[in-house]
């Protein structure tokens, strides 16, 4: 089994360069299909969901690869429409190529996307948009099968700005006939890295970032290269570690304009932020202070993926915070692992309080999700002693190389891979810096 191994109690020192965002990459990776055509992107994270997300495309008939730093998509030769649920079941994002399925090819067949520890994660919000721009759909116990004659434009009003079914209907607009309006946007800066994509090859999209998006339906699109954006949450991430264990440190190419959201909430912890050419400079005060009342909210609100990172960041603050889940319903996994640590924290229905401890104490735990095993890292970074960190390979799924992101700013890690060479006696333990 894999594992993390971090030894806490240092305050952050040294500077690290924010990797490409994976919730533009991913949608992006499904736009690309809708041309037949090469696509280039530059600053695209090399993370696991990535991975699936090339695996799914190559499975479609398309080829895909990386030239240096850059991630090429060529879907001329795209020629199914069907994508297999040992893929698919692997991440969330793959149920955005219904969007560019039907836009490219009329026709999609696509697991459900898998539920998973965070919530339930319906797609009624995907399916109603969709129906209404003329797509028929049949529902299996695992399977949705769509199809449509020539997609239509209309006015879609989503009652939730769910970023995925925003992400859909854009992508099912962007060949259709006629103009789309999709009212009650979701305005994640994901939103509009993913129509300053398809605009770069020649799509028709205005209101990206705001509640109202227009699409205008063209023929076809044409080759294009696109840089995407850092990646918000990752550089949040680094924020709330500087929070949690203090120091100062520098995030080089920190996507500042997409991170509003959580600047407020920094400052009443204590954080300092300034900016400096290229770089947003962060310096963490000896111990944070708490935040009386923080509710996550969709963009430009708190960013419900900071809401363990601020949690972990909580646990040694001076004083009771109160964080309140307003996005997904089951988003608390990691309270019984930072319990484990020491941390003081009560749930009551979709709100944690949490009573600021001294300090934590290293011990072994376990990430069962994304975003809680990068915050388990802020704890374990934050706390007295050695924290062993199971089920990492979920942070791998967003976080590029987060053993070297950490490293660089000063914490103590290790990534270990047990070596076992078929014989049944202990195994081996050897320190692999991750590749
Ligand atoms: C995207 O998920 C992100 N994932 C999530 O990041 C992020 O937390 C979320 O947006 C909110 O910002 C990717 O971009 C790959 P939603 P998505 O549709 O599209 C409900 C991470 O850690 N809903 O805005 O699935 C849903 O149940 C991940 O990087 C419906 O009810 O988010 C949830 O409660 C985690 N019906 C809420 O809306 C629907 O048809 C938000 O979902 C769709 C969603």
């Amino acid at each position: 089994m894999e594992y993390l191994e971090i030894e806490g109690g240092r305050p952050l020192s040294g500077q690290v360069c924010i990797q490409g965002s994976k919730n533009a990459a991913l949608p992006i990776l499904s736009a690309a299909i809708l041309h037949g055509g090469r696509s280039v992107l530059h600053h695209c994270p090399r993370i696991r969901d990535v991975e699936e997300m090339q695996k799914i495309l190559r499975e479609l008939g398309c080829h895909t690869g990386w030239e240096g730093e850059a991630l090429w998509i060529d879907a001329s030769s795209l020629d199914s429409f069907v994508i297999s649920k040992k893929h698919a079941e692997k991440m969330r994002c793959s149920i955005t190529l219904l969007g560019s399925l039907l836009g490219r090819l009329g026709q999609a067949v696509i697991p459900y996307p898998g539920g998973c520890v965070i919530g339930e994660r319906p797609i009624d919000l995907h399916l109603q948009g969709l129906r209404e721009m003329g797509v028929s759909f049949t529902q299996g116990e695992e399977l949705v099968e769509a199809r449509c004659g020539k997609l239509t434009g209309t006015r879609i009003s989503l009652r939730f700005p769910s970023v995925g079914a925003t992400e859909n209907l854009i992508l099912a607009a962007v060949l259709a006939q006629g103009d789309t309006w999709i009212l009650g946007a979701a305005q994640e800066p994901e939103i509009l890295e993913l129509c300053s994509f398809l605009n770069a090859l020649g799509a028709k999209i205005s209101g990206a970032g705001t509640p109202s998006i227009r699409i205008t339906g063209v023929k076809e699109l044409h080759d294009g290269e696109y840089t995407i954006a850092s990646d918000r949450i990752v550089a949040g991430t680094y924020l709330m570690a500087a929070a949690a264990c203090g120091g100062e440190a520098a995030l080089l190419r920190a996507p500042v304009s997409h991170m509003q959201g959580m600047f407020p909430v920094l400052h009443r912890m204590g954080v300092e932020l300034s900016r400096e050419p290229g770089a947003l400079v962060v310096r963490g005060p000896k111990r944070c202070r708490s935040v009386t009342e923080i509710h996550t909210a969709p963009h430009p609100g708190f960013p419900t993926d900071m809401q363990s990172p601020l949690m972990a960041a909580l646990c040694g603050a001076d004083g009771v915070s109160r964080i309140t889940e307003t996005i997904f319903e089951a988003r608390f996994k990691i309270v019984e692992e930072l319990r484990s640590m020491g941390a003081q924290i009560q749930v009551e229905d979709h709100t944690a309080v949490i009573t600021g401890a001294r300090k934590l104490s290293g011990c072994c735990v376990k990430a069962r999700e994304l975003r809680g095993g990068a915050a388990l890292c802020i704890a374990a970074a934050s706390a007295q002693g050695v924290t062993r960190i199971s089920g990492c390979q979920y942070i791998f799924r967003g976080y590029e190389n987060i053993i070297r992101d950490l490293k660089k700013l000063g914490i103590v890690i290790k990534y270990h891979q047990p070596m076992t060479d078929g014989w049944d006696g202990p195994t081996r333990i050897r320190d692999r810096g991750y590749a």
